[in-house]
C-alpha cells in the first residue's frame, strides 16, 4: 500500500503529517496508524497546545498535555507543529473578560507566545479583520508583539498565520497576503501562511492552485495545516468518489507549487474527526473511515502524489 509521507517527500515536500488528540492517545490501534511514520512525518496537537490548555491562568503555564504529543512525536521522530498561540476560540475567561487596556493585553501576549502557528484565524471571511479581544484593543498590534516574541523565544521555530476559506483567491486570501506584505516591509518575523484547508466535497475552489502560488509568490512557506473535506451524511458511493478527486486536487496544487511545505490532516479517521461535532449532519471528511480503514480518499491523496 503507498505511503502518504513517503510520496509527500518524494515531491520534495517536508511532510504528510495529522492531527491528533490526548484522549485519542489511550486508543492502542489508532496510536500503532499514528506511530506509522511512512504516512505520518508530522503531527499537531488539536486542543492541547490552545490558550485554555496552556495558560489557564495568568502567568500560570501547563504543557503536559501538548508535552504528552510532542514526547510521542519525538521517540517517533515525527515533526510537531505548534497550534496555536494567539486565537479568538478556546481562550480562558480571564483573558476575554479580563477588560485590560492596549498595554497591558500586549504584554500578556507578549509573555504567551513560545512559536508556532502564532496567529490563527485573524480575518473574516470579507478580508476585515474580526472583532477578537485582541484586535478590538490593540488593533494589529497584537500581530506583531506575538510573531516578535515567537521568534525571541524560539529562533528555529517557523512562524505562521494561519486561517480558513483563504484556499481560493478572494477577498479573504487577498487579506492575508497584504497583511504578510505589510508584515515584510516592517521586518517582523513572519515564515509562513497556513491554509487550514477545512473543505466541502465537490467544492473545491477553482482557483487553489493558483492562489497556493499567489501566496508563496509572497516568500513565505505555505502549507496545507488542517485538510479535511466533509460531506453531508450519509456517505453514497457518489460521494466518497468525488472526494476522492478532490483530495487528489488539494494534493496535486501543493505538489505543483514549490512554495507548499507540507500537508496535514485535521486527524486521519473519521472516529476522532472534529466534522461531526463542529457541522451538524455532516461528516466522513478524513482519508480512513470509523473503523481506521482506507476509504478511497486515501487513494486520491497517493494519486495527488
Ligand atoms: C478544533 C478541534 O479539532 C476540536 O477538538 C475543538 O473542539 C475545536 O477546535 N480551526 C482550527 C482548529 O484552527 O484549532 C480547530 O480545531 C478546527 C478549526
Amino acid at each position: 500500500v503507498a505511503q502518504l509521507n513517503t510520496l509527500a517527500q518524494a515531491a520534495g515536500k517536508k511532510y504528510f503529517g495529522t492531527a491528533t488528540d490526548n484522549p485519542e492517545l489511550s486508543n492502542t490501534s489508532y496510536v500503532a496508524q499514528l506511530r506509522n511514520t511512512a504516512d505520518f512525518h508530522q503531527l499537531t496537537p488539536a486542543n492541547s497546545m490552545k490558550w485554555d490548555a496552556t495558560e489557564p491562568s495568568r502567568g500560570i503555564f501547563t504543557f503536559q498535555g501538548g508535552d504528552q504529543i510532542v514526547a510521542l512525536a519525538e521517540s517517533n521522530r515525527q515533526l510537531i507543529r505548534g497550534h496555536n498561540c494567539v486565537w479568538h476560540n478556546q481562550l480562558p475567561d480571564w483573558v476575554t473578560s479580563g477588560s485590560f487596556d492596549n498595554a497591558t493585553l500586549l504584554s500578556i501576549v507578549e509573555n504567551h507566545c513560545v512559536s508556532w502557528d502564532v496567529i490563527n484565524e485573524p480575518f473574516n471571511d470579507d478580508g476585515t479583520f474580526r472583532e477578537s479581544v485582541f484586535f478590538s484593543t490593540t488593533g494589529t498590534s497584537y500581530i506583531t508583539t506575538a510573531l516578535r516574541a515567537a521568534r525571541a523565544a524560539d529562533s528555529q521555530a517557523k512562524l505562521y498565520i494561519n486561517d480558513f476559506n483563504i484556499e481560493g483567491r478572494g477577498p479573504k486570501s487577498t487579506a492575508m497576503a497584504q497583511l504578510v506584505k505589510q508584515l515584510q516591509a516592517d521586518r517582523v518575523p513572519i515564515d509562513g501562511i497556513g491554509i487550514q484547508g477545512h473543505l466541502i466535497v465537490g467544492e473545491v475552489p477553482p482557483t487553489f492552485a493558483q492562489n497556493l502560488q499567489d501566496l508563496a509568490g509572497l516568500g513565505v512557506e505555505v502549507a496545507i495545516t488542517e485538510l479535511d473535506i466533509r460531506m453531508t451524511l450519509p456517505a453514497t458511493p457518489e460521494l466518497l468518489a468525488q472526494q476522492k478527486a478532490d483530495y487528489e486536487t488539494v494534493i496535486a496544487a501543493c505538489k505543483a507549487v514549490d512554495g507548499c511545505v507540507g500537508v496535514t490532516l485535521w486527524d486521519w479517521t473519521g472516529k476522532f474527526s472534529w466534522v461531526p461535532g463542529a457541522f451538524a449532519g455532516e461528516g466522513a471528511a478524513c482519508p480512513w473511515d470509523e473503523n481506521f480503514v482506507r476509504k478511497p480518499a486515501f487513494q486520491g491523496i497517493v494519486n495527488g502524489w
